[in-house]
Protein backbone atom coordinates (compact mmCIF):
# COMPACT_ATOMS: atom_id res chain seq x y z
CA UNK A 1 0.00 0.00 0.00
CA UNK A 2 1.18 3.31 -0.95
CA UNK A 3 0.55 6.68 1.54
CA UNK A 4 -2.47 7.38 -0.91
CA UNK A 5 -3.95 4.21 -0.89
CA UNK A 6 -7.51 4.62 0.59
CA UNK A 7 -7.93 1.06 0.70
CA UNK A 8 -9.95 -0.55 2.88
CA UNK A 9 -9.00 -4.25 3.68
CA UNK A 10 -11.60 -5.87 5.59
CA UNK A 11 -10.34 -8.67 8.78
CA UNK A 12 -12.86 -11.16 7.60
CA UNK A 13 -15.34 -12.36 4.60
CA UNK A 14 -18.15 -11.78 6.92
CA UNK A 15 -17.18 -7.95 6.64
CA UNK A 16 -16.01 -8.25 3.11
CA UNK A 17 -19.84 -9.08 2.73
CA UNK A 18 -21.24 -6.43 4.72
CA UNK A 19 -18.80 -2.99 2.79
CA UNK A 20 -19.04 -4.54 -0.56
CA UNK A 21 -21.56 -1.70 -2.50
CA UNK A 22 -21.58 -1.13 -5.64
CA UNK A 23 -19.52 1.94 -6.78
CA UNK A 24 -19.28 3.64 -10.06
CA UNK A 25 -16.84 6.53 -9.26
CA UNK A 26 -13.00 5.55 -8.86
CA UNK A 27 -10.07 6.68 -7.91
CA UNK A 28 -7.89 7.93 -11.07
CA UNK A 29 -5.27 5.11 -10.14
CA UNK A 30 -4.03 2.37 -12.26
CA UNK A 31 -4.24 -1.50 -10.44
CA UNK A 32 -0.80 -3.14 -10.14
CA UNK A 33 -0.95 -5.77 -12.26
CA UNK A 34 -0.06 -8.07 -9.74
CA UNK A 35 -3.72 -7.41 -8.01
CA UNK A 36 -5.27 -8.19 -11.34
CA UNK A 37 -3.70 -11.57 -11.79
CA UNK A 38 -4.59 -12.41 -8.16
CA UNK A 39 -8.19 -11.28 -8.24
CA UNK A 40 -8.37 -13.87 -11.42
CA UNK A 41 -6.35 -16.15 -9.19
CA UNK A 42 -8.89 -15.78 -6.60
CA UNK A 43 -12.12 -15.93 -8.50
CA UNK A 44 -10.33 -18.75 -10.01
CA UNK A 45 -10.72 -20.70 -6.48
CA UNK A 46 -14.58 -20.61 -6.94
CA UNK A 47 -16.45 -24.54 -7.31
CA UNK A 48 -17.29 -25.31 -10.32
CA UNK A 49 -19.65 -28.80 -11.52
CA UNK A 50 -17.29 -31.61 -11.90
CA UNK A 51 -14.91 -28.82 -11.23
CA UNK A 52 -15.07 -28.35 -15.17
CA UNK A 53 -13.82 -24.30 -14.48
CA UNK A 54 -15.55 -22.85 -17.47
CA UNK A 55 -15.00 -18.79 -16.62
CA UNK A 56 -12.76 -16.77 -18.65
CA UNK A 57 -11.83 -13.10 -17.82
CA UNK A 58 -10.46 -10.31 -19.88
CA UNK A 59 -8.89 -7.73 -17.69
CA UNK A 60 -9.41 -4.34 -19.89
CA UNK A 61 -7.43 -1.27 -18.58
CA UNK A 62 -6.50 0.47 -22.32
CA UNK A 63 -8.50 3.25 -21.96
CA UNK A 64 -9.63 2.98 -25.88
CA UNK A 65 -11.28 -0.28 -25.35
CA UNK A 66 -12.96 0.79 -22.13
CA UNK A 67 -14.32 3.85 -24.00
CA UNK A 68 -15.59 1.09 -26.85
CA UNK A 69 -17.33 -0.81 -23.85
CA UNK A 70 -18.84 2.15 -22.21
CA UNK A 71 -20.53 3.01 -25.98
CA UNK A 72 -22.33 -0.99 -26.08
CA UNK A 73 -22.85 -0.67 -22.50
CA UNK A 74 -25.19 2.10 -22.53
CA UNK A 75 -22.91 4.88 -21.40
CA UNK A 76 -22.88 3.79 -18.11
CA UNK A 77 -19.72 5.79 -16.84
CA UNK A 78 -18.21 3.01 -14.49
CA UNK A 79 -16.61 1.64 -17.06
CA UNK A 80 -14.50 4.30 -17.80
CA UNK A 81 -14.24 5.95 -14.68
CA UNK A 82 -12.81 2.37 -13.32
CA UNK A 83 -8.96 1.81 -13.93
CA UNK A 84 -10.01 -1.84 -14.83
CA UNK A 85 -13.00 -3.62 -16.08
CA UNK A 86 -13.36 -7.33 -15.79
CA UNK A 87 -15.40 -9.10 -18.55
CA UNK A 88 -16.51 -12.22 -17.02
CA UNK A 89 -17.80 -15.17 -19.30
CA UNK A 90 -18.22 -18.90 -19.98
CA UNK A 91 -17.06 -21.06 -22.56
CA UNK A 92 -18.48 -24.00 -22.58
CA UNK A 93 -17.11 -24.88 -26.06
CA UNK A 94 -13.46 -24.24 -24.41
CA UNK A 95 -14.28 -27.02 -21.55
CA UNK A 96 -15.60 -29.56 -24.38
CA UNK A 97 -12.37 -29.45 -26.64
CA UNK A 98 -9.62 -28.96 -23.31
CA UNK A 99 -11.49 -31.36 -21.04
CA UNK A 100 -8.55 -32.89 -20.10
CA UNK A 101 -7.05 -30.02 -18.45
CA UNK A 102 -9.92 -30.28 -16.40
CA UNK A 103 -8.66 -33.26 -15.19
CA UNK A 104 -5.93 -33.91 -11.94
CA UNK A 105 -3.01 -34.96 -13.90
CA UNK A 106 -2.10 -37.00 -10.70
CA UNK A 107 -4.54 -39.17 -11.76
CA UNK A 108 -2.68 -41.01 -15.08
CA UNK A 109 -2.58 -40.56 -18.56
CA UNK A 110 -5.22 -43.45 -18.40
CA UNK A 111 -7.88 -41.72 -15.60
CA UNK A 112 -7.29 -38.24 -17.44
CA UNK A 113 -8.09 -39.92 -20.91
CA UNK A 114 -11.29 -41.83 -19.38
CA UNK A 115 -12.54 -39.29 -17.13
CA UNK A 116 -12.57 -36.37 -20.11
CA UNK A 117 -14.40 -38.78 -22.44
CA UNK A 118 -16.89 -39.19 -19.34
CA UNK A 119 -17.17 -35.52 -19.60
CA UNK A 120 -17.29 -35.03 -23.06
CA UNK A 121 -20.03 -37.76 -23.17
CA UNK A 122 -22.11 -36.02 -20.66
CA UNK A 123 -22.65 -32.78 -22.76
CA UNK A 124 -22.25 -34.09 -25.81
CA UNK A 125 -26.37 -34.79 -26.49
CA UNK A 126 -26.67 -31.05 -25.30
CA UNK A 127 -26.95 -28.87 -27.89
CA UNK A 128 -24.43 -25.71 -27.81
CA UNK A 129 -27.02 -22.89 -26.23
CA UNK A 130 -28.11 -25.47 -23.50
CA UNK A 131 -24.55 -26.65 -22.14
CA UNK A 132 -23.47 -23.08 -22.20
CA UNK A 133 -26.36 -21.95 -20.24
CA UNK A 134 -25.62 -24.56 -17.72
CA UNK A 135 -21.91 -23.74 -17.87
CA UNK A 136 -22.75 -19.72 -17.09
CA UNK A 137 -24.08 -20.61 -13.95
CA UNK A 138 -20.65 -21.57 -12.88
CA UNK A 139 -19.49 -18.46 -14.14
CA UNK A 140 -22.10 -16.78 -12.12
CA UNK A 141 -20.31 -18.25 -9.04
CA UNK A 142 -17.21 -17.44 -10.16
CA UNK A 143 -18.33 -13.58 -10.75
CA UNK A 144 -19.55 -13.59 -7.11
CA UNK A 145 -16.00 -14.65 -5.80
CA UNK A 146 -14.28 -11.94 -8.02
CA UNK A 147 -16.36 -9.35 -6.17
CA UNK A 148 -15.34 -10.10 -2.71
CA UNK A 149 -11.98 -11.17 -4.03
CA UNK A 150 -11.86 -7.30 -5.35
CA UNK A 151 -13.32 -6.03 -1.42
CA UNK A 152 -10.81 -8.52 0.31
CA UNK A 153 -8.14 -6.49 -1.64
CA UNK A 154 -9.69 -3.07 -0.13
CA UNK A 155 -11.23 -2.52 -3.76
CA UNK A 156 -14.29 -1.63 -4.60
CA UNK A 157 -16.57 -2.83 -8.48
CA UNK A 158 -19.46 -2.64 -9.63
CA UNK A 159 -21.55 -5.78 -10.93
CA UNK A 160 -22.75 -5.13 -14.42
CA UNK A 161 -25.11 -6.80 -17.16
CA UNK A 162 -26.48 -3.65 -18.65
CA UNK A 163 -24.53 -4.00 -22.18
CA UNK A 164 -25.49 -5.14 -25.29
CA UNK A 165 -23.84 -8.89 -25.28
CA UNK A 166 -23.35 -9.41 -28.87
CA UNK A 167 -21.84 -5.75 -29.09
CA UNK A 168 -19.60 -6.59 -26.41
CA UNK A 169 -18.57 -10.27 -28.26
CA UNK A 170 -18.13 -8.35 -31.59
CA UNK A 171 -16.07 -5.96 -29.89
CA UNK A 172 -13.63 -8.40 -27.29
CA UNK A 173 -13.93 -11.24 -30.32
CA UNK A 174 -15.54 -13.63 -28.65
CA UNK A 175 -16.95 -16.49 -30.67
CA UNK A 176 -21.10 -16.51 -30.28
CA UNK A 177 -21.21 -19.27 -27.71
CA UNK A 178 -19.89 -17.47 -24.92
CA UNK A 179 -22.38 -16.09 -22.45
CA UNK A 180 -21.25 -13.57 -20.28
CA UNK A 181 -21.68 -13.45 -16.09
CA UNK A 182 -21.02 -9.67 -16.10
CA UNK A 183 -18.03 -6.77 -16.65
CA UNK A 184 -16.93 -5.67 -13.27
CA UNK A 185 -15.72 -2.50 -13.24
CA UNK A 186 -13.11 -2.08 -10.43
CA UNK A 187 -11.01 0.20 -8.38
CA UNK A 188 -10.50 2.40 -5.58
CA UNK A 189 -13.72 3.74 -4.78
CA UNK A 190 -14.15 7.24 -4.86
CA UNK A 191 -17.82 7.66 -3.67
CA UNK A 192 -19.25 5.61 -0.60
CA UNK A 193 -22.04 3.95 -2.38
CA UNK A 194 -26.04 3.30 -1.35
CA UNK A 195 -26.51 1.64 2.16
CA UNK A 196 -27.63 -2.26 1.64
CA UNK A 197 -31.53 -1.95 1.41
CA UNK A 198 -32.50 -5.74 1.19
CA UNK A 199 -35.52 -8.49 2.19
CA UNK A 200 -35.95 -9.72 5.71
CA UNK A 201 -35.13 -12.67 6.86
CA UNK A 202 -38.21 -14.00 6.82
CA UNK A 203 -39.69 -12.29 3.66
CA UNK A 204 -36.98 -14.90 1.79
CA UNK A 205 -37.05 -18.01 3.90
CA UNK A 206 -38.89 -21.29 4.96
CA UNK A 207 -37.28 -22.79 8.05
CA UNK A 208 -38.73 -26.23 8.09
C1 LIG B 1 -25.71 -9.22 -12.09
C2 LIG B 1 -25.83 -7.76 -11.77
C3 LIG B 1 -25.99 -6.85 -12.79
C4 LIG B 1 -26.05 -5.47 -12.51
N1 LIG B 1 -26.08 -4.57 -13.55
C5 LIG B 1 -25.96 -3.24 -13.27
C6 LIG B 1 -25.81 -2.30 -14.34
O1 LIG B 1 -25.77 -2.62 -15.52
N2 LIG B 1 -25.70 -0.98 -13.98
C7 LIG B 1 -25.69 -0.56 -12.68
O2 LIG B 1 -25.57 0.64 -12.44
N3 LIG B 1 -25.81 -1.45 -11.66
C8 LIG B 1 -25.93 -2.78 -11.92
N4 LIG B 1 -26.01 -3.69 -10.89
C9 LIG B 1 -25.89 -3.21 -9.49
C10 LIG B 1 -27.19 -3.37 -8.70
O3 LIG B 1 -28.06 -2.35 -9.02
C11 LIG B 1 -26.80 -3.38 -7.21
O4 LIG B 1 -25.99 -4.48 -6.96
C12 LIG B 1 -28.02 -3.44 -6.29
O5 LIG B 1 -28.80 -2.29 -6.42
C13 LIG B 1 -27.60 -3.60 -4.84
O6 LIG B 1 -26.73 -2.57 -4.45
P1 LIG B 1 -25.30 -2.88 -3.87
O7 LIG B 1 -24.52 -3.64 -4.92
O8 LIG B 1 -24.68 -1.54 -3.58
O9 LIG B 1 -25.46 -3.72 -2.63
C14 LIG B 1 -25.99 -5.04 -11.16
C15 LIG B 1 -25.87 -5.99 -10.14
C16 LIG B 1 -25.77 -7.31 -10.43
C17 LIG B 1 -25.57 -8.29 -9.30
Amino acid sequence: MTSTDTRRIPASVTEAIEIRRSIRKFVQQPIPEADLRELVRLAGLAPTAFNVQPTRFIVITDPQMKAKLQEVSYNQAQVTSAPAVFVVYSDMEDVMTNAEETIHPGMGADQVATRAAGLRANFQNQDVAQRGQWALAQANITFGFLMLAATGLGYSSSPMLGFQPDKVRELLGLPEHVQFAGILPVGIAAEEGFPHHRHSVERITKFI
